[in-house]
This record gives C-alpha cells, structure tokens and sequence, in this order.
C-alpha cells in the first residue's frame, strides 16, 4: 500500500498488519518514540476537523516527527487561485507523506496521481474515509476481541456519511458481518455502496427505524445528519434530530452492545448515555490515534518517487457528480472503476450515464 485513500484497496492481510501495528503502539507507545525521528506530515486541512488533524498531528508527534500544514485554505496559495495538482506537487517537496480533508469527492485520489509522497485520505466530502475506519476497527477489535460474525447498526445520514461508506468498503474483508442500514429513505446508502455490498454478497437491510431492530445489534454507530453537504436547507430541516439514542432505548439492547460514533456529534446521542459502559466513542477517537501511528510509520518511511508517473491530461470531466473532484479540476484524466459491473467514476465512484 503506497497511498491511502479507500479502505478497499486495503488488503485482510495489509490491515492486520496495521492493526498488529497499532496494537503494540497501544500497549507500549514508550517504544515507539523515535520511529519516525526527522520525518514531516503536511496536513491540508480544507474542511473543518477537531479530531481528525488533531489525531494526525499529534500520531506524528508522538513518532517523533513534526508536522505543517494548513486548517484553512484561505491562508495557503489556494486563495490565489492554485490548483490542487500544483498545491500537491508543491507540498510533497518538503513532506513525506501528505494527509488532506477536502470537501470535494475523489480529491485525494486525484491528488495521489501526482504527489512524490503517499497521501492519505482524511476525508472526500461526502465519499470516503479509510482512516476513520481504522480508528472504528480498532475499536471494536480491542474492544470485542473480533470483527467477524458482528451484526452492525448504521444510524443516520447514510447518503453524505463518508465514514459509513468506508466502514462498509471495510467489512466485505471480514466474515458473516450483517448490516441493518438505519436511515430515513432520502438519506440512505449511494447507489454505489449498495452496489458494492451486492457485489460482496455482504448481508444488509435498509430499515428507517432504530428501535425495532436495537436488540440484534453488536454495534451501533451512530451518525450526524451531515449539515454542510445538503443542498437543500429544507431537507436538512426536515431529516435533522430524526433519530436521538437515549438511555431508555438502550435498555433494550445487548448489554455488550458497543455505541460508536465518529464525533461530532449534534443531539443524535443524549448525553446521559456517555456514562452508560457500551458508549465508546471517546475512547474510539483515541484508538484512531493509535490507528494513524501505524499508518504514518508504514507511510512516512516509504521512499520519495521523484518522478510519479506522467498522468493523461483530461478535456472534460465524464463524471456527472457535481461534487466530483473531476468537475473542478479540469486537468485530471478520465478514470473509469468496474463497481457490480457498472462503470462508474474512478475518483468519486458515481455511476457513469
Ligand atoms: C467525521 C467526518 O468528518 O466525516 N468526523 C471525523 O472525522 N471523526 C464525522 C462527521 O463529521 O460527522
């Protein structure tokens, strides 16, 4: 694994290898202080983030390594008008592994073709989010000894939640897992997602509402209704707070039940539920940080590809998605995925028409 940027270019065996990774780092983080001594992350931080850049800044720190960047775009030359390609190529001269958010689909994909460095995905709008998913696997690892065999509650904005999206990419590597997606009908999965579970033959139902299947979850993750993403204020106002998990709905549930959440969260978990022992999200976000140590050592000790390979330059964007990277960025070449054998957008993963 050269880059970071879908949790389903990931093999079983590459993310046990990390997980072993993570889990050493977790039980002795003393030894591991200097494993990336004199080597530099660059944090391209377009989007809001507390936990995200934090846990990336402080994982390198914590190896021994510093980091630079930026949280808002507006102070970097992408106010000045810098395409993505050049930011890219301009940052992996001085980094050795580029971390980016951005709030456009596919970007970190696009931005791969041309960094000397991996990159690692740390969020594409309303697409993916492998290293969240590493944070949620080890999180259940620890915490259940295992992943196969679990039966998994997705609540929430399923449609614009990227760490939906890569949990889902990530469990068609594990064995037996089922899925009940909780969602009301406008923000279900993306036609790619349930595309891609048909594919896996992965087990799923889409149901709307929560309490009724409580009972038969091993995990319940829980989502924020994604704000930011929706282009109609109305639906946002229509679908926001539609579900809250309580105390009283938790009496219901296994009393092993793990209560996840990728933070931050809104109102969708009382907060009377935190002391409740299945809640823990907060510890999740710590395990993401144990997480990204592994990746960032693997990563940030690779070698610099001085000259990334020459990319086909684009005329025009085929993809249709309006929040395709592809749709900005006018250069990028044409990439075409096979997904349950519809051609879709090598970026963003959207069906082609
Ligand atoms: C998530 C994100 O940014 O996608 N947060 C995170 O990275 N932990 C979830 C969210 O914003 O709702």
């Amino acid at each position: 694994m050269r880059h970071l940027i879908d949790f389903g270019d990931m093999s079983r065996e590459e993310w046990e290898r990390l997980y072993a990774r993570a889990s050493e780092i977790i039980d002795a983080p003393e030894k591991f202080v200097d494993v990336c001594h004199g080597k530099v992350s660059c944090n391209l931080f377009y989007e809001p983030s507390t936990r995200t850049n934090f846990s990336f800044q402080t994982a390198m720190m914590r190896l021994g390594g510093s980091v630079f960047g930026f949280a808002d775009p507006n102070s970097s030359s992408v106010a000045k008008g810098e395409s993505l390609k050049d930011t890219v190529k301009m940052v992996s001269n001085y980094a050795d592994v580029v971390v980016m958010r951005t709030p456009w689909e596919g970007s970190a994909k696009a931005a791969s073709l041309y960094s000397c460095v991996p990159v690692v995905n740390a969020g594409d709008g309303g697409h993916m989010h492998p290293t969240q998913t590493m944070a949620d696997l080890t999180t259940i690892t620890r915490l259940r000894g295992g992943v196969d065999g679990l039966c998994l509650g997705l609540c929430g904005d399923l449609k614009n939640g990227r760490t939906v999206h890569s949990l889902i990419k990530a469990m068609a590597k594990f064995r037996d897992i089922k899925f009940f997606l909780i969602s009301p009908r406008e923000l279900a999965v993306p036609d790619y997602m349930r595309a891609f579970m048909r594919e896996h033959n992965m087990w799923f139902t889409e149901v709307t509402g929560l309490e009724a299947v409580i009972p038969q979850l091993d995990v319940l993750y829980m989502t924020r209704i994604q704000k930011e993403r929706f282009v109609d204020p109305l639906e946002y106002e229509r679908n926001k707070g539609i579900y809250v998990l309580t105390r009283r709905k938790l009496e219901r549930a296994k009393k092993d039940m793990l209560v996840m959440h990728p933070l931050p969260r809104v109102d969708e978990i009382a907060v009377d539920v935190d002391d409740d022992p299945r809640a823990v999200y907060f510890e999740q976000a710590r395990y993401g940080m144990f997480a990204r140590m592994a990746l960032l050592e693997h990563l940030a000790l690779q070698p610099r590809e001085d000259r990334p390979a020459p990319v086909e330059i684009g005329t025009k964007p085929i993809c249709r998605n309006p929040r395709c990277i592809t749709q900005t960025e006018r250069y990028l070449p044409p990439l075409v995925k096979k997904i349950g054998g519809v051609d879709c957008c090598g970026f963003c993963d959207a069906a082609l028409q």
